[in-house]
């Protein structure tokens, strides 16, 4: 990468659905990165049930940051260090919310680092007000019946409505 060069940072993630803390690293990010592909995977470390197919999530993801044409979501397959590398990006960005997040983060960043040590991963840290906030929370409270608007951008809270009737 040659000091002019654009940086381009993949944030991955399931994004079942992307939630506004996820919507807080993702504007973090954009300080230091001149594009930000986020990269919903087919293939998550973690066992999930998923509410939102990964196409719904992505076409959400991108009516979120319709106005930013600095952003763009992705579906990947496969190894994240492999699309990394497809992308032409060397920086991948992950949320940090509590020390519980910590070891499950510090696995994956190592594993990606011994796959391709030429990417790195950096963490963010969201507002305090997300520091509590998850996809999983957002389903179970959307699934019955609590109000989660202000957990989640519009398209997001539609698409939750539609799914779950409410
Ligand atoms: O939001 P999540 O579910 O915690 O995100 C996890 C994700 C998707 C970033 C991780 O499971 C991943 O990178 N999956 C792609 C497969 C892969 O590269 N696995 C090896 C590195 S752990």
């Amino acid at each position: 990468m040659s000091p002019s060069s654009p940086i381009v940072a993949i944030y991955p993630g399931s994004f079942d659905p992307m939630t506004k803390g996820h919507e807080d690293i993702a504007r973090r990010t954009l300080r230091v990165a001149d594009r930000l592909i986020i990269a919903v995977a087919y293939t998550a470390t973690q066992q999930k049930q998923n509410l939102f197919t990964v196409e719904e999530r992505v076409t959400v993801i991108n009516e979120v940051f319709a106005s930013d044409e600095r952003v763009e979501a992705q579906a990947f397959e496969g190894l994240l260090v492999d699309f990394a590398r497809d992308v032409g990006s060397r920086l991948v960005v992950r949320g940090l919310r509590a020390i519980s997040d910590f070891e499950y983060e510090m696995q994956m960043a190592q594993m990606n680092q011994e796959l391709s040590p030429e990417i790195e991963t950096i963490f963010f840290v969201p507002e305090v007000e997300y520091s509590f906030l998850s996809s999983s929370l957002v389903r179970q409270v959307a699934s019955l019946g609590g109000d989660v608007a202000r957990f989640v951008s519009p398209p997001v809270l539609a698409r939750l409505k539609e799914k779950y009737g409410a």
